[in-house]
């Protein structure tokens, strides 16, 4: 495996490889990998022929107070993952390579970006979509892969490769989680041994949600207030807990059948994020 740090560097490697006819595929990460960036790279070694991961902690998706200067940078541990992994180029950049100067060019997926993640962390979501359409400038990959832990993002993410033609393959990869139900996530590292202990009736909170929507329960407001209730008692602090449609992240209605659970929700100061995505039969409203 090849470290590059530059982008003129990169894009010696990526004229070679055009130029041989070889498909690139780009996994974006911002290191500290664990099995869930792990499974993105074993899926897009098995859909092209040249894999390219990205290691970039984006300083433009954090806001003040949010944690860009402690987030775990692993770097040498993540190349030995990656380098067993057979991925062709680590991809590490520092923030004045992709940042020379202050940035002027913002992308901005309106609506979508503002909802559940948008309201407490503004701007985020713009942060991340400028990045991921800067890597795919410099990298120029046919087919990128992102995990569905982060069902918002992606959906932006989509949104914006649909709505500027970018020539991408998104591909979604299904959260990896830990035995006890956990989604697999860099940030779980800052958790106690006690949060760690409560942390996985966030996923339990969203199967029991899904659990009465399968049921026939057509209250969702009211799966979304005991399920909030009960994770406030076991000691989170719930941001949002929505049971939405997949097409828009729009609050779901009975007449729905593509649905996705989104929450986040702080244990001490660790912010943890989850959903669940499932389909319903349409259920009949009841006519007035
Ligand atoms: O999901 C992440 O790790 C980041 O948001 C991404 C897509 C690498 C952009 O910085």
């Amino acid at each position: 495996m090849q470290t590059v740090t530059t982008i003129k560097n990169l894009a010696a490697v990526i004229k070679h490889w055009k130029r041989l006819g070889l498909s690139i595929a780009l996994v974006p990460t911002m290191g500290n990998l664990h099995a869930g960036h792990l499974k993105l790279v074993s899926e897009a070694k098995a859909k092209a022929d040249k894999v390219v991961v990205s290691i970039f902690v984006n300083p433009t998706q954090f806001s003040m107070g949010e944690d860009f200067d402690t987030y775990p940078r692993t770097h040498s541990q993540d190349a030995a993952l990656l380098a067993a992994l057979d991925v062709d180029v680590l991809f590490l950049p520092g923030v004045t390579e992709i940042y020379p100067s202050p940035i002027r060019t913002l992308v901005s997926v309106s609506v979508i970006s503002d909802l559940h993640c948008g309201v407490s962390r503004p701007r985020h979501f713009d942060g991340v979509a400028t990045i991921v359409c800067k890597l795919f400038n410099i990298v120029q990959p046919d087919i990128a892969f992102f995990g569905e832990k982060d069902f918002q993002q992606l959906a932006i993410i989509r949104t914006m490769v649909r709505d500027l033609n970018i020539p991408v393959i998104i591909v979604s990869v299904p959260t990896v989680r830990e035995a006890d139900g956990l989604a697999m996530s860099s940030r779980n590292s800052y958790l106690t041994p006690e949060q760690r202990e409560i942390a996985p009736k966030l996923y339990q909170s969203l199967r029991a949600a899904q659990q009465g929507v399968l049921a026939g329960t057509h209250a969702f407001s009211h799966i979304e207030q005991h399920e909030r209730q009960l994770l406030r008692l076991a000691g989170f602090a719930v941001e949002y807990f929505s049971i939405c449609r997949v097409t828009d992240l729009l609050p779901a209605n009975p007449s729905d059948n593509d649905l996705v659970i989104l929450a986040a929700a702080k244990l001490g100061k660790t912010r943890l994020i989850d959903n669940i995505q499932f389909k319903i039969k349409a259920l009949t409203v009841d006519s007035p």
